[in-house]
């Protein structure tokens, strides 16, 4: 039996006349429905990258004593599409990278508070606690309820900061719960309680139109190899904050002695080609589709594709299976598991290797409050039968899946 998805997306046609899902080199055996986790890169962009691999291996001795004015290069041409400046701006491997050099930079004081979110995403919560600990500071969560106004999120900070709080790490947009939430606004709170602000933006570029700017941050971290569909291994880290000078690349190498950010533009020998690639993907979408149009094309994608699969998905769950977000973002939706499913972030990661393998098909999964998430993303590649597919083969293994796990009476 297949389902219709009544739909009224046909597949995105790039400027030069192909569909958009040929334009990427994924697998058509497997249906993609999470480029949230891990992005996905056009063709295009994977040989841009692979020619510049060509280049280093041709002659590494013309290659890597330009690879530091390559990467400055890099930075002038993504800049402008985070809305940051060039000068404000280094890359980083990835957004874990970003949140660990802004933590490394850091000195508190025993009873200090780095102040974290129930939404934040847990690697970089980790971080923070890592942070607390080597200073004998303390790990404090907000908690925001899943459906929380930015009203109500604003109010969560009021309550629950204390004067104590001297970190605050925020995410732009959530990963488990794939809302926006409004940093400027809960940075000023933060300020008032003497209490400075990353924002984690891992999902920003590409989904929010110049991401980094007016956060209310002190530093904003995004990756490129999200939304951007940058080849992995490229994020951008801004701050124009007065210490900035104080942050260091992971990697000590041979401009240590250089200010920020040309201090980053060099780490030893690595390979920087997913940087200096990185503004090729940014290109790519925009000549072949523009990126405002994007966002739209991914809005109304992720809106039908979560509108049927909840629709399908309805039968099997004890409260509404669609999640309607106070913030949504383009591109990604919630539609709630049934019981007994994803009630913790491992079970979470367990559904989606279990669900690939039966299935072939690649969607995320997360847990909010002990209830779990069908994680939907979409972007230009995706298409009306990726979601007729979840809905035929993923919905039934989840159903037999969630009957497995539930008691038998
Ligand atoms: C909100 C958020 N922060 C940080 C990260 C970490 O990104 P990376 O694995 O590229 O370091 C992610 C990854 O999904 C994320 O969603």
């Amino acid at each position: 039996m297949s389902h219709d998805v009544a739909t009224p997306f046909a597949p995105v046609t790039l400027a030069d006349g192909r569909h958009a899902r040929d334009a990427w080199p994924l697998d058509p055996d497997i249906v993609h429905l999470n480029h949230g986790s891990f992005g996905a890169v056009p063709s295009e962009v994977v040989r841009a990258q692979e020619e510049l691999r060509a280049l280093a291996d041709l002659s590494p001795v013309s290659w890597f004593p330009r690879v530091a004015e390559r990467v400055a290069q890099a930075r002038e041409e993504v800049a402008p599409f985070v809305g940051a400046s060039a000068d404000d701006l280094v890359f980083v491997p990835n957004a874990s990278a970003a949140a660990t050099v802004v933590y490394n930079a850091l000195r508190l004081r025993p009873g200090d508070e780095v102040v974290v979110t129930d939404h934040g995403y847990g690697a970089v919560s980790m971080g923070a606690r890592r942070l607390a600990r080597r200073f004998g500071a303390d790990l404090r969560t907000v908690r925001i309820p899943l459906s929380a106004t930015d009203d109500e999120v604003v109010d969560c900070f009021r309550e629950q900061l204390t004067d104590r709080a001297r970190l605050v790490v925020v995410d732009q947009i959530t990963s488990p719960t794939a809302r926006l939430l409004p940093t400027e606004r809960i940075a000023h709170v933060a300020r008032e309680r003497g209490a400075r602000v990353l924002v984690d933006g891992a999902h920003g570029p590409g989904l929010v139109p110049d991401a980094a700017r007016g956060t209310g941050g002190d530093w904003w971290f995004g990756n490129l190899h999200k939304w951007p569909c940058a080849p992995r291994g490229s994020a951008v880290l801004v701050t124009s904050a007065s210490d900035r000078d104080d942050l260091w690349p992971l990697i000590d190498s041979w401009a240590a002695d250089d200010p920020y950010p040309t201090r980053f533009d060099t780490q030893g020998t690595l390979d920087a080609t997913s940087y200096i690639a990185a503004p090729r993907a940014i290109e790519f979408v925009e000549r072949e589709y523009g990126w405002s149009r994007a966002r739209e094309a991914m809005r109304a994608a992720a809106d039908e594709g979560a509108r049927a699969i909840a629709a399908a998905m309805q039968p099997y769950v004890s409260d509404e299976a669609l999640h309607a977000s106070p913030s949504p973002v383009p591109s990604m939706r919630l539609v709630r598991l049934p019981d007994g499913l994803g009630r913790a972030r491992e079970d979470a990661d367990e559904l989606r290797m279990r669900l690939l393998d039966l299935t072939g098909i690649e969607a995320a999964f997360t847990s909010f409050a002990g209830v779990g998430y069908l994680r939907l993303s979409v972007h230009l590649y995706t298409e009306a039968r990726d979601f007729e597919a979840f809905i035929d083969h993923a919905i039934p293994q989840i159903v037999r899946l969630a009957g497995e796990r539930r008691p038998a009476h």
